[in-house]
Formats: C-alpha cells, sequence, structure tokens
C-alpha cells in the first residue's frame, strides 16, 4: 500500500531519488516521475502498463519554465497562458532535447502543461526538474480523481500519493497544438472550448479521426470501466436492460444501482463526479452500465466524449 499525505517534502525527495510519486492536480491525479530522467520515465511506463508510443505530458510551474524546454512559444500560446495557466489547458510545442525522446515518444513536440493545485504548484517551485506524468491510473481505464482512487489501482506499485484532496474539475486538461496562428484542439477537456475561442477565435478541433492520432488519448476505447457501457436515451435502455446500472445527468430513474451527475443539471458539477460515478458502477454487481449524452457545450463535450470512449468496444 503506498503511503497517503500532505507532505511536499517526502514528495520531492523521493522525486529526487527518481522514485514516481502520485501528485494532485485540478484535472485528475497523476503518476509523475523526473521528465529529464529516462529512469524515472521509464518506470512510469511500466508502473502504468503504457505502451512507449504513447507520450506523456510535462508539468511546469509557470511559462518561464515552459521556456526552457520548447523551442519556440507562439504568441497565441502565450496569450492562453496568461489567461488560463495555471489551468486545465496542455500544449503541443517544439521541444528541446533536453527532453529524453521518451518522454514525446519520439515526436518531436512535447505536451507541456501548468497544473492548477496549490500542493502541486509548491512542489513543482521546489523541484530543480518538471515533472512527467500521465494519469495515474493502469491504461485504459477511468482516470483518478481521488486518492482513493489511485490507491486502489497503483497502490502496490509506488510509495507516495500526495493528498490534495478531490479533483474539482475532474476531466483531463484540454490539449491544444499549433499551425501558425491557428490553434487546433486534440483532446476536448476541462478547459471548454468556448472559453479558448474567446482569446483565440474560432479554433479546429480534430478530436476524433486518424489512424494515427497525433494525441493518442484519441485512441477509441479508452477512459473505459470493465463494464459494457452503452449510451443513448435512458428510458429505452432500462426497458432492454432492466438489470443495468444507470448513470444519468441529472434525473432520477430510482434504480437500485444508479448515479446521478448533477441534480442540478451543472454541467461542472458532471464533469467532477463522472470518473467516481464510473467507478462506483464498475464495482456494483450490475453486468452493463447505461447511460446518456450531456448537453455537448463548456464541459459538456469532454464528458460526452469520455462517455464515446468508455462506450467503444476494443
Ligand atoms: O489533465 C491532464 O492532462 C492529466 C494531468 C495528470 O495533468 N494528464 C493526462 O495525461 O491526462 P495522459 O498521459 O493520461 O494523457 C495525455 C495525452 C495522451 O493521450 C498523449 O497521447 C497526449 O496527451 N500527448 C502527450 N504528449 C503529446 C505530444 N507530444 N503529441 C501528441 N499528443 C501528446
Ligand atoms: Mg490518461
Amino acid at each position: 500500500m503506498a503511503t497517503i499525505g500532505k507532505d511536499i517534502n517526502k514528495a520531492k525527495e523521493l522525486l529526487e531519488r527518481g522514485e514516481l510519486v502520485a501528485i494532485p492536480t485540478e484535472t485528475v491525479y497523476g503518476l509523475a516521475g523526473n521528465a529529464l530522467e529516462s529512469e524515472s520515465v521509464t518506470k512510469i511506463f511500466k508502473v502504468k502498463e503504457r505502451p512507449e508510443f504513447d507520450p506523456l505530458i510535462v508539468h511546469v510551474p509557470d511559462l518561464d519554465h515552459a521556456e526552457k524546454y520548447t523551442v519556440s512559444i507562439p504568441p497565441i500560446a502565450r496569450q492562453l497562458a496568461s489567461g488560463f495557466w495555471p489551468g486545465p489547458l496542455t500544449f503541443l510545442l517544439q521541444k528541446r532535447s533536453i527532453i529524453p525522446d521518451l518522454v514525446t515518444s519520439g515526436l518531436d513536440t512535447v505536451g507541456i502543461r501548468c497544473p492548477d493545485h496549490p500542493l502541486t504548484r509548491e512542489l513543482l517551485h521546489r523541484l530543480p526538474f518538471p515533472l512527467a506524468a500521465p494519469s495515474a491510473n493502469p491504461f485504459g481505464y477511468v482516470s483518478p480523481t481521488t486518492p482513493a482512487h489511485v490507491q486502489d489501482q497503483l497502490g502496490e506499485k509506488i510509495q507516495y500519493i500526495l493528498d490534495g484532496g478531490a479533483c474539482n474539475v475532474g476531466i483531463e486538461s484540454t490539449i491544444v497544438g499549433f499551425e501558425g496562428n491557428d490553434v487546433i484542439v486534440y483532446r476536448a477537456g476541462g478547459l471548454s472550448i468556448e472559453a479558448i475561442e474567446r482569446i483565440a477565435g474560432k479554433v479546429q478541433v480534430q478530436t476524433h479521426s486518424v489512424s494515427n492520432p497525433k494525441a493518442p488519448g484519441q485512441l477509441k476505447s479508452h477512459y473505459a470501466p470493465r463494464k459494457k457501457v452503452i449510451v443513448g436515451d435512458i428510458p429505452t435502455l432500462i426497458k432492454q436492460y432492466p438489470d443495468a446500472g444507470v448513470l444519468s445527468f441529472s434525473n432520477d430513474y430510482r434504480r437500485l444501482h444508479q448515479f446521478i451527475l448533477s441534480s442540478t443539471s451543472s454541467i461542472e458539477e458532471a464533469a467532477r463526479n463522472l470518473f467516481t460515478a464510473l467507478r462506483v458502477l464498475d464495482k456494483l454487481p450490475v453486468t452493463t452500465i447505461i447511460t446518456e449524452f450531456v448537453p455537448n457545450e463548456g464541459l459538456g463535450r469532454a464528458i460526452n466524449d469520455r462517455l464515446r470512449r468508455a462506450a467503444a468496444e476494443g
């Protein structure tokens, strides 16, 4: 079992020794290691059982540190950073050679972000290196949003979980890349596209698609519980699957096994609860989880994207 605690010094010492520590962010918990040391990065891929073709995000305390690891930062990225960093927004930028190729799976861009959580920001400020951190779950499974989620799945494999409480965004960061001054969204996430467009103007969205995904978070089946997930009209689906667990946006269907994401129809609250809900339903004695899309606006896009992937086969 890992120790769960709030000791930043302990986290720092372990990371400086090349060990991994689970860290809180506003989006989801990360499985962190020294991003400049290939040995630490190798441990991340092993513990997560993640294929090495799927690159990691590098976490920095501020934009000045991002400059140290990237060749150049386009003006539009600077504007977005000044609007939304620290926060749930990851940039894909040309990397410098100090970032090991293993981190980026051989790509010449690195995913970089400044997370918005006081403990992790303090940790990043004190460390002499940035942190590579994927979500702290086994590859393909639902991301963790509490220390207990991390303990449940990775507790035997790591020593320490830095306890920052429940994540208050609850869904992974939005990933964007740049072509000239154009912004391309590769993963819908915890920062809404509407918010990005208020600064950047119209953006391109390339979150589905392609056989050789630029952001392999685009893999079709991902973020998935073990139970079969079916998305549709819940009342219709209940007739077909009377014993299923029900995951609804705001309606109470009065089922034995159900989880309501937000009884007040708040998309933010639904995002915060989504991964806990999937984990809870995954543990209940049901074989199938039936659910519905939420309104496709704001964080609803990211929620619907995760539901679609949770429901994808294979
Ligand atoms: O909110 C988050 O982003 C969380 C917290 C811990 O920061 N991290 C996270 O990491 O979700 P991960 O590894 O679970 O998902 C990162 C996604 C992956 O799908 C990866 O393929 C993509 O980002 N990615 C990372 N670097 C990339 C790069 N250079 N080019 C394209 N995609 C990249
Ligand atoms: Mg992940």
